[in-house]
């Protein structure tokens, strides 16, 4: 469904490349995610596939056609949350839905129906220059689906929500897929993207430095550990890697002498794997 060969992009008056010649490619139904800290070049990628930044070196291949070649019917075909939410201060939730619904040559979802899944029916009616930061971003989440289009972008989509609604939009999220929908994730939370994506790039400096499927590269890269916590006159806590555990004299020596409160086993987690490709740290830039 998309297909990026060898991207370059400079923003104007700027000497370096932002992007610096990127490969990836996303098959149909499948959900993509960019992963890496501020200022990698996440955004500025989803903003030259979704056409918001021109003057990009290299292909984009969006359904089978080179994106220089589509026109303005593009924008029937993806659906695209933006990084700030972007609405008409004056009008209502509902009104701003019917407003952009009515750019597109078709919106077969239910408005309401829409403002219902992401918890807005009940301020439908209310202008979103009084919505919260919260509401205004599940507003932007849904008016990318207005017209139930084939590839959707999500920037960010669950930054500034509470975990409850944080839930609702990935499960969304999960359905799209179901229903076939191919998807750009652009996240720096390693946890969303464990969840949901098929396979994550990492992105820093505007080079991807690995992409694979979350678990293969946790596998790669990281490595299972087990966590012992046991009683010595305070709680203790201490990690032993899996490997070889039984020729550990640290770890045999507190299993024999120490009171063991718990013991379980550890995965590497993706922000592990980062820190390891990149030797930047995802969890000290997260929001
Ligand atoms: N309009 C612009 N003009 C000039 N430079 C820009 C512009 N937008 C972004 N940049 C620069 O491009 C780089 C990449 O920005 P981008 O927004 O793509 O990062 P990101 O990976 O999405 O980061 P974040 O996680 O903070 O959203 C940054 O160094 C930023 O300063
Ligand atoms: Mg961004």
């Amino acid at each position: 469904m998309i297909d990026i060969e060898n991207l370059r992009f400079s923003y104007p008056k700027q000497t370096d490349d932002t992007i610096k010649g990127i490969n990836f490619s996303i098959k149909e139904g499948e959900i993509y995610g960019f992963l890496g800290p501020s200022g990698a070049g996440k955004s500025t990628t989803q903003k030259i596939i979704t056409r918001l930044v021109n003057g990009f070196q290299g292909k984009v291949w969006i359904m089978g056609k080179d994106l220089k070649n589509w026109n303005n019917d593009y924008y029937n075909h993806i659906g695209v949350g933006f990084e700030l939410p972007n609405h008409y201060a004056k009008l209502t939730g509902l009104e701003n839905l019917k407003l952009f619904a009515s750019l597109y040559d078709k919106f077969p979802q239910n408005l309401m129906g829409l403002l219902e899944q992401v918890g807005l029916a009940e301020a439908a009616h209310q202008k979103t220059q009084d919505y919260s930061k919260g509401m205004k971003m599940r507003l932007n989440f849904v008016r990318a689906l207005i017209h139930d289009p084939d590839i959707l972008f999500f920037d960010e989509p669950t930054t500034g929500l509470d975990p409850v609604n944080a839930r609702n939009i990935k499960n969304i999220i999960k359905d799209l897929k179901q229903q076939g929908k191919t998807i750009f994730l652009t996240t720096h939370n390693m946890y969303d993207a464990d969840e949901l994506c098929d396979r994550v790039a990492f992105i820093t400096e505007g080079l991807i430095k690995a992409e694979d499927a979350p678990k293969a590269l946790k596998l790669k890269y990281g490595k299972p550990l087990l966590n012992v916590e046991y009683e010595d006159s305070d709680l203790k806590s201490v990690e032993f890697d899996l490997k070889n555990l039984g020729q550990n004299q640290e770890f045999m020596k507190i299993i024999k002498k120490q009171r063991i409160i718990s013991m379980h086993t550890r995965e590497a987690s993706l922000d592990e794997v980062f820190v390891k490709i990149t030797g930047e740290n995802l969890t000290n830039i997260e929001e």
